[in-house]
């Protein structure tokens, strides 16, 4: 096992430094070589089919499905096409209404989750197509969905997932892309520029990791509190909801995500003389939103971690400490910005002793419903 661990003390932190490495290996064969188009020869969908999809549907669960709430932006925003995002344990009770032509996006770093594949089985009842987006090949849903984009991240043996999240967001990008290459909804110099910051993420991300000292003694300063909380907008809600269960699945430590502009209807009254909040902000047109709500948690007395790109000056200010990463399109930062979410939660599971791959009551994949 030790050898297997490659020299890292944890499978986590071994999976967690692979990121690099698996992202350019999700992108491999899917971007031409003059990096102008994406590439998928092999997912069957025609321009045609693409142009007729009406409705798109995301189902998965736990860290999947986080991947799945960016995974709606994108797609809404490059594809021009109405996305709604479940956990699929609720999307098969809910009787979604499919009319028209739609296109269900089952995620599973497995494959084999039952209430994914249980939820893949409904949507296709209805008529959907289903496309998949697995880490897997020849795993259950692989084989049931009608397309298939595989993230190629390598085995992920820790519970907690961290490569193939930041992978299945990468495959969200491809896809995304993709679908408004062939919908013409992107002029194809604004396609371009996504796909060249696309391309130096995997860059990015060591160096995320090669400036993380800092993230060590915070995780300390954290292990013996009795909750936490991390706020976010957007995009960074989404990233805040993978902080807080990363947190959650590996130190026992009760934290809770919230959309920044909700803390006023209720969280506000959980803020006291000492909270810690981690605050994200990487989305520029949402900046004074952000910096109006730390001002408002640091009112209440609370201690915020902010987490921002590296040319955001205004926010050094206004928080207690800073994790920096670098910058890059708004709409790819949580592939940067969960890094530091991620080894926090690691320090913070190792400072507590706690066995971080086979935290207690998880597992790996989950099979019953
Ligand atoms: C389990 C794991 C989570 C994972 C979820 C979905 O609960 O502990 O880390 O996110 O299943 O797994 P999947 O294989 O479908 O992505």
């Amino acid at each position: 096992e030790q050898a297997e661990k490659d020299g890292y003390e944890h499978y986590m932190l071994k999976e967690i430094h692979e990121q690099p490495r698996a992202l350019r290996n999700t992108m491999t064969g899917r971007i031409d070589q003059g990096c102008q188009r994406i590439l998928f020869p092999d997912l069957g969908l025609s321009t045609e089919g693409i142009k007729e999809i009406e409705k798109v549907y995301i189902v998965a669960c736990g860290t999947a499905y986080h991947a799945g709430m960016i995974g709606k932006h994108v797609i809404e925003s490059l594809a021009q096409i109405p996305v709604e995002v479940d956990v699929a344990s609720e999307f098969r009770y809910r009787r979604p209404l499919f009319k028209g032509k739609s296109l269900t996006i089952v995620v599973s770093q497995s494959g084999e989750t039952a209430d994914t594949l249980a939820a893949l089985r409904e949507a296709k009842r209805h008529g959907s197509s289903i496309l998949a987006i697995t880490n897997v090949v020849g795993s259950s849903i692989a084989r049931e969905a009608d397309h298939l984009i595989t993230t190629n991240a390598g085995p992920e043996i820790a519970v907690a997932s961290t490569k193939a999240y930041t992978s299945q967001l990468i495959a969200f990008y491809l896809l995304g892309l993709y679908l408004a290459q062939e919908k013409e909804t992107l002029p194809a110099q604004e396609r371009q520029i996504l796909i060249s910051a696309l391309q130096k993420l995997p860059d990015q991300v060591e160096l995320v990791l090669a400036n993380a000292e800092g993230i060590h003694s915070f995780a300390h300063s954290i292990k013996d509190e009795g909750h936490l909380f991390f706020i976010g907008r957007g995009l960074d809600y989404a990233v805040s909801l993978e902080g807080s269960l990363k947190l959650k699945e590996i130190s026992y430590i009760h934290s809770e995500a919230y959309a920044a502009g909700e803390l006023k209807h209720g969280t506000l009254a959980l803020i006291q003389e000492g909270t810690r909040v981690i605050a994200l902000s990487t989305q520029a047109e949402l900046h004074e939103k952000m910096v109006s709500n730390i001002t408002e948690v640091k009112a209440r007395g609370a201690n915020v971690l902010g987490i921002a790109l590296e040319d955001n000056v205004e926010l050094h200010r206004s928080v207690d400490d800073v994790c920096l990463i670098p910058s890059t399109e708004s709409l790819l930062t949580p592939v940067l910005s969960v890094i530091p979410l991620q080894l926090i939660s690691y320090y913070t599971s190792v400072a507590l002793g706690n066995d971080v791959d086979r935290p207690r009551n998880l597992a790996k994949s989950v099979t019953v419903e």
